[in-house]
């Protein structure tokens, strides 16, 4: 039996807290083990009564007060697991200050509070773990803040909202429009009901600000992370992309410019078929990186979901039990000591597919030819479908050229008569 002990109270007992609650119980043992401490769940608080009774634990255990759960002694270690910002962020600052430990799977509140909350971490002493806010079970925190860190990144690009993987590769498997696929996955319980978050990029960059901080070393301002989502994506698209051996793929973009800035978007992408990433389906999450030791790493795993979520978080708090076995606090809190600059996206530099309806009429082509030839867009590839009615579809590939020339000549070949509709505009390159 070990003789040093863990005390662990968990804010939360929604769907992560509860396979938090679990693994602690199940796990008990096991744990033990491990780390040569007993870690013991003292305490598990949630507002709501349904959600408590829910975790199966004893009510001598539960309470809907996560003040007094912050106020126990025997607590060394606080869960923090209801996301959001506020109340999360006074519940995490408390813990802190009264010397706790706290680990957090809160993607907002990272990469809207990271440094203020590190700091306090470091004014008291503690630590603050955050494997679990960015791809859930994949340990990329951990990888790129200690196993590779000795690398300095080129890139990094991931596929790092599950739900949005979820669409695009059932649009791809069955042809489907966006709209259907996501009412489907509302009713399937894979989507919430409001899907903002996913659908428009904002969860996939908050997760890509922490990323890069890991892997790039410096803070970076979340609103300055060029972001879009899915919406826009037709079945037309995924089809035209099949047929150039392209997937869609909505990525997080991290690039190292050798002046020190770096980019950082997120946006749907064709996707190389041969490109690991394109093989990465349904609901997993991906990060490809390339440091320049260790080349190309790949990590692919389940990004949500109570468990493997929970298998992060009690990651975490074992790294804090064997550190706290050696006396010390974990060292694995460098969460962006720099303050790189990020790219404007008008910089940013990429090949881009274009699909759009034009007038079935002589001059068309010259007149699309001629703004992109102004604005040094060089054009890979042109395919027109047989016209079939008084419009026809052109579909548009160039060459690299930057997104602010790009745009612009977009903007000059909406405005020409014979143009009925820019239907799309995806980038190609990764
Ligand atoms: N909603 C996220 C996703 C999981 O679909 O990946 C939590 O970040």
């Amino acid at each position: 039996m070990a003789s040093a002990k863990l005390g662990v109270g968990v804010i939360g007992c929604g769907t992560v807290g509860g396979g938090v609650v679990k693994l602690l119980v199940s796990e008990k043992d096991h744990l033990v083990r491990k780390t040569g401490v007993a870690v013991e769940l003292r305490r598990a608080a949630d507002l709501d009564p349904e959600k408590r009774a829910a975790t199966g634990l004893p009510a001598s255990v539960l309470t809907a007060d996560a003040a007094s759960l912050l106020a126990e002694p025997g607590i060394d270690v606080v869960v923090e697991v209801i996301g959001g910002v506020q109340p999360a962020q006074s519940f995490i600052e408390t813990a802190l200050a009264a010397g706790k430990h706290v680990v957090t799977a809160n993607k907002e509140l990272i990469a809207k509070k990271g440094p203020e909350l590190f700091a306090l971490a470091r004014k008291h002493g503690v630590t603050l773990h955050f494997e679990a806010s960015a791809c859930g079970g994949i340990p990329v925190i951990h990888a790129f803040g200690q196993s590779l860190a000795a690398n300095r990144f080129e890139k990094i690009l991931g596929i790092v909202n599950g739900t949005t993987n979820f669409i695009l590769t059932k649009m791809h498997r069955a042809g489907a429009e966006f709209a259907d696929v996501l009412a489907e996955a509302q009713r399937l319980g894979y989507a919430e009901a409001d899907p903002t978050a996913d659908v428009d990029g904002h969860d996939a960059a908050y997760k890509l600000a922490i990323l890069a901080a890991m892997a790039f070393d410096s803070h970076f301002d979340y609103r300055e992370i060029h972001t879009e989502g899915i919406r826009s994506i037709s079945a037309r698209d995924i089809a035209i992309a099949k047929d150039y051996g392209f997937v869609i793929k909505l990525l997080a973009i991290g690039a190292a410019h050798d002046d020190g800035r770096v980019e950082l978007r997120v946006h749907p992408v064709l996707v190389p078929k041969e490109h690991p990433l394109a093989a990465v389906s349904d609901s997993f999450n991906a990060v490809f990186a390339r440091g320049n030791y260790v080349g190309d790493v790949m990590f692919y795993g389940r990004g949500a979901g109570a468990l493997p979520t929970a298998s992060a978080i009690v990651g975490d708090i074992i790294d804090l039990a064997m550190h706290q076995r050696g006396g010390g606090t974990s060292p694995r809190m460098n969460f962006g000591t720099l303050n790189k600059a990020v790219v404007p996206m008008g910089e940013v530099k990429s090949q881009y597919y274009l699909r759009l309806d034009v007038r079935d009429r002589p001059g068309v082509l010259a007149a699309i030819a001629k703004i992109f030839a102004d604005f040094r867009v060089s054009i890979s590839a042109v395919t027109q479908e047989e016209a079939t009615g008084a419009s026809v579809e052109l579909v548009i590939f160039t060459h690299e050229v930057t997104e602010a020339d790009f745009q612009k000549a977009v903007a000059e070949i909406r405005k020409l008569d014979v143009v009925v509709g820019v239907r799309a505009l995806i980038r190609t390159q990764v």
